[in-house]
């Protein structure tokens, strides 16, 4: 039997120098967080992805990198990497980390090489030009920061190519030592133990834009070999892609289940959102039925909020237009004309109610479900600060100074807490809410703990079930002669709704948004406002 053990995984993403700082310098690093692994563990998670953790300027939160061998130095050493390695395995966890290989940072000896000398042979590591072509204005991924793809150098005397920030400039993967590069790369890590890595902007990876003689399919080729590489030194390792491409596009990054294992589920993230804010069931079977067929050891990585910001460009201008009313009304919520920088809870205005639906509806549809660190106790964000950065706010993990995410002044943390308001790290953190039954974390912890018990939601084959009720979205996953269905109602006012199916007899309540009366028939289910439940069918345990 295969091991597809990222078919029901728990993932749970974080920063390693927002976690838990160790050693009073105001950053978090490996030593805090593997203190609090246990805490990851009783919650259930089974896999962390770990953002990029290199030395590096820190331009762009650690993506833009400058040695792909070592721990940044105000994170720890290769030493405290692998000891929490070795603490995350006793517990169970797997671990995948952040590959960004579309660039590096300008600083990254690569690049100094390449600019400096024309006959290096750093020079083909990236992509030159003395007269590029026009820019594509979609093409530049942080419309309203940068405004062309390509800079000049003036030590180099050409322009060098980047999709992101001009401080990253792109690899050149039409070269082959580059590509032996990368797989070097991930044969380092996966030596120290990692199970994978998350391929950062991997569709721009395989663009070529400005690669001369640069051919797309040899280019996509590259994930057919850096698969191979994988599997030839651990064959139960994965690689999930950072892809926000149309359904059209998607068989690119799967391939025949020869390329990328994973993908984040960019496109349903995108009509749940616009489901929450219509609250309407029609935007998640529309989304759902969108997406294309996907080879079965393949997986969806479904996700709420990660941590850049809630794109939402894959809808139309109208459609994205209602999100921003119902949840990013003012400018300062939004970011690059299509997007949203804030956390979940203060999005559904701290409504309890509407965060477990979130996260039940999450949780259920078919794929792999992925938090992030301050999911679990409801954090918020911090508008104040820039960009991105609103979101990427310390851990809070009690209501002593700086959350107890650390013991410097509050003026030396790498980032400010959020000390105000009702998000404050005095009312909302982790040591506060363990005390409390009703609290969040608890509520995470238990559907968590069902999540596992159903593993029909990350095998099976998914049936959208129509019900007599525009707000409730049902759907069925089947696999191997066992069967889940969950019903989630988006509006805000109790409903009963008939599922017009007559394929599944018993429905046994597996967990629900309060204690319902167990079903005589499957004719009436009722649900309260912004209700979930989710079922067995013709099973009692
Ligand atoms: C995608 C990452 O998620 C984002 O945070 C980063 O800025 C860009 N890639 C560039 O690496």
């Amino acid at each position: 039997m295969q091991n597809l053990w990222y078919k029901n995984a728990i993932v749970y993403s974080l920063d390693v120098e927002t976690f838990m700082d160790s050693n009073a310098d105001g950053v978090g690093d490996f030593q805090g967080l593997t203190q609090r692994l246990d805490h990851l563990a009783a919650m259930g998670i089974t896999c962390l992805w770990l953002l990029p953790f290199y030395p590096s300027p820190n331009r762009d939160n650690g993506y833009d990198v400058m040695d792909y061998y070592n721990v940044d130095p105000r994170l720890g050493t290769l030493g405290d990497f692998v000891e929490f390695m070795h603490q995350a395995r006793e517990r169970g966890m797997r671990v995948l980390i952040d590959l960004v290989i579309n660039h590096t940072s300008d600083q990254h000896p690569w690049f100094q090489e390449s600019r400096s000398n024309p006959q290096s042979r750093y020079r083909n590591y990236y992509v030159w030009s003395t007269n590029p072509r026009e820019d594509d204005p979609n093409l530049i991924a942080f419309p309203t920061v940068e405004d062309s793809l390509w800079d000049y150098d003036e030590q180099a005397g050409a322009y060098y190519l980047h999709h992101f920030y001009k401080h990253q400039p792109d690899l050149n993967i039409a070269n082959s030592l580059v590509r032996e590069e990368i797989c070097k790369i991930m044969g380092f890590w996966l030596e120290l133990g990692v199970s994978g890595f998350r391929i950062d902007a991997a569709s721009f990876v395989i663009e070529g834009i400005g690669i001369p003689g640069a051919n797309q399919e040899n280019l996509q080729i590259f994930f057919d070999e850096m698969r191979g590489f994988l599997a030839s030194r651990q064959g139960d390792a994965v690689l999930l892609a950072e892809a926000n491409v149309s359904a059209e596009e998607i068989s690119t990054y799967f391939g025949q289940g020869n390329r990328m294992h994973l993908l984040f589920n960019f496109l349903l993230n995108q009509y749940m959102f616009l489901a929450l804010a219509r609250q309407a069931a029609e935007p998640l079977r529309y989304g759902l039925r969108t997406l294309p067929e996907i080879p079965s050891q393949c997986q969806w990585l479904n996700f709420v909020r990660h941590h850049d910001e809630l794109t939402l460009d894959r809808l139309s201008d109208s459609e994205r237009q209602e999100i921003f009313d119902a949840f990013a009304p003012e400018e300062n919520m939004q970011i690059y004309g299509r997007g949203i920088r804030r956390r979940l809870p203060p999005m559904l205005k701290g409504d309890r109610r509407h965060i477990e639906l979130t996260y039940s509806l999450m949780f259920s549809l078919p794929g792999t479900p992925l938090l992030r660190y301050g999911d679990e106790i409801g954090m918020g964000d911090n508008l104040r600060l820039e960009g991105r950065t609103s979101v990427r706010t310390p851990m809070q993990w009690s209501d002593e100074p700086n959350g107890g995410f650390s013991d410097a002044p509050p003026d030396q943390l790498t980032r400010p807490v959020i000390s105000e308001g009702e998000y404050s790290y005095k009312q909302v953190n982790v040591a506060q809410e363990q005390r409390d039954p009703a609290a969040l974390i608890n509520w995470i912890e238990r559907i968590v703990r069902i999540r596992k018990q159903c593993p029909e939601f990350g095998y099976g084959t998914l049936h959208i079930l129509e019900t007599d009720d525009p707000c409730v979205f049902a759907h069925c996953c089947e696999w191997s002669d066992r069967a889940v269905i969950a019903v989630h109602n988006s509006a805000d006012r109790d409903c009963t709704v008939t599922l017009n199916s007559t394929d599944y007899e018993h429905l046994f309540d597996l967990f629900g948004d309060r204690p319902y009366e167990a079903l005589n028939d499957n004719k009436a289910i009722p649900l309260s406002p912004y209700g979930y439940r989710w079922f067995r069918v013709n099973q009692t345990h």
